[in-house]
């Protein structure tokens, strides 16, 4: 995609040029921006803050924060009662619930999912399900973590024949790997409920139940990354309410922030309070524009009919993708997602992965149709991302598809 174009504006799913000239964020910022461009709410609330007063110690914040916490709490899954807000990214975010796990059992090993994205620390890139990220820093790496199966269906690694026929061999892979490859030290299992950066994969149904399952057994701490997924990515505050998985921990960044603000949060069980306020916490963890942007994005997204539309309007955006794979079936393989969180799994002629075509798709949509769409290096490279903000009307969405129909109609 061209970075010779430089946008000076933005509203809602729409961003400008110096010259004016529009252009439509079908994949709101980075996957970050739940309230778009320069929600006015949040424009306000932030510009008084700014005014008011920008950066205090974190040892002045703690109220505002637990009366942030407090919100996001409101809206978790019940058994989730308790959280930690002094970090900013989702990286970090997730370092800290392996802290937690980690304090939590007195173990230290890591299971996550092959095509999983949790970071690029130097810890989160080493538990991320992708080598190309690590390649660079095999000398700095600790190899205390194992990478298993995703359930990735639509390429089963274990060619079953249908989704949760195989009675989950992915799952089952985690027996395996405690068994044989860790050192009987394992604390926690880390997993995106969708892997949004490998490929928008949606795991079957009887999944999460399986997972909840093994690691009840093998005495494993369930943490659920929802930096893409929570703050109602899925037309759920949460994917882990959506889908029942019960985790231990989720973890919580991007669409906090509502229109691109930093913020993050992790939170879990009332027993996994364990960490001290020195064990993890930064200069600007927890800093005022974050919890500000993050208490509005909270009062945005709880609003009556909000993530009701998200969801009404999801099924609308996945009818649509799905009748483009209808139209193009030689190009477009499969149509993943929920909500607003969707992935069109580009082919070439013999259903093989096409990163090649991927590209260029997405570079069509941005030099042609003024449509910004992202991929990812991650898996075979072949998915287009489908996000557009949670503010996004049926309108946007026929927009969205009307440039896509002319673009695949184009290739
Ligand atoms: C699922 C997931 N977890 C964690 C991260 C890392 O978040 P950050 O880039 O804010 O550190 C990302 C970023 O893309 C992500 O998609």
């Amino acid at each position: 995609m061209s970075n010779n174009v430089t946008f000076t504006k933005g509203s809602g799913i729409r961003l400008y040029t110096p010259e004016n000239e529009e252009y439509i964020d079908g994949a709101s910022g980075t996957f970050n921006l739940s309230l778009g461009y320069s929600h006015p709410e949040l424009v306000e609330v932030l510009k008084q803050q700014v005014e008011n007063l920008i950066h205090v110690s974190s040892a002045f914040t703690a109220e505002l924060a637990q009366q942030v916490l407090d919100c996001i709490l409101d809206e978790a899954p019940e058994h989730i009662t308790d959280g930690w807000m002094r970090d900013i990214i989702g990286s970090t975010a997730n370092e800290g619930a392996v802290k937690i796990a980690n304090k939590f059992n007195g173990k230290n090993e890591v299971v996550s999912l092959s095509l999983s994205h949790h970071g690029q620390t130097l810890y989160t890139t080493n538990i991320s399900g992708n080598a190309f990220r690590r390649k660079s820093f095999s000398n700095t790496i600790s190899t205390k973590n194992a990478i298993v199966p995703a359930p990735y269906c639509y390429r089963c690694p274990f060619s079953a024949k249908g989704p949760g026929q195989c009675g989950f061999l992915c799952a089952e892979a985690i027996y395996d790997y405690v068994e044989y490859g860790s050192s009987g030290s394992v604390s926690a299992m880390v997993m995106e409920p969708i892997l949004g950066n490998g490929g928008n994969i949606v795991p079957p149904d009887g999944y999460f139940e399986k997972v909840r399952q093994i690691c009840d057994e093998l005495d494993i701490t369930l943490i659920a990354d929802e930096v893409q997924t929570g703050i109602g990515r899925t037309g759920y505050m949460f994917a882990s309410e959506h889908y029942d998985i019960k985790p231990d921990i989720i973890t919580l960044a991007k669409g906090l922030g509502g229109i691109g603000i930093p913020a993050a949060a992790i939170l879990y069980k009332p027993e996994y309070a364990v960490l001290e306020k020195f064990e993890h916490s930064y200069t600007s963890g927890g800093n005022l524009l974050s919890l500000t942007a993050s208490q509005k994005t909270m009062e945005v997204v709880s609003r009556e009919g909000f993530l009701e539309n998200v969801r009404s309007s999801g099924i609308v955006l996945g009818e649509l993708l799905n009748k483009l794979k209808e139209n193009y079936p030689r190009i477009i393989g499969d149509v993943r997602g929920i909500g607003y969180m969707w992935g069109l799994e580009i082919i070439d002629k013999d259903g093989a992965p096409d990163p090649a075509l991927t590209n260029k798709i997405i570079d069509i949509a941005f030099e042609d149709h003024s449509l910004i769409l992202r991929g990812s290096r991650y898996g075979f490279g072949n998915v287009v991302k489908v996000r557009p903000a949670l503010t996004a009307t049926v309108d946007d969405i026929e927009e969205i598809y009307s440039r896509l129909n002319k673009i695949f109609s184009q290739i």
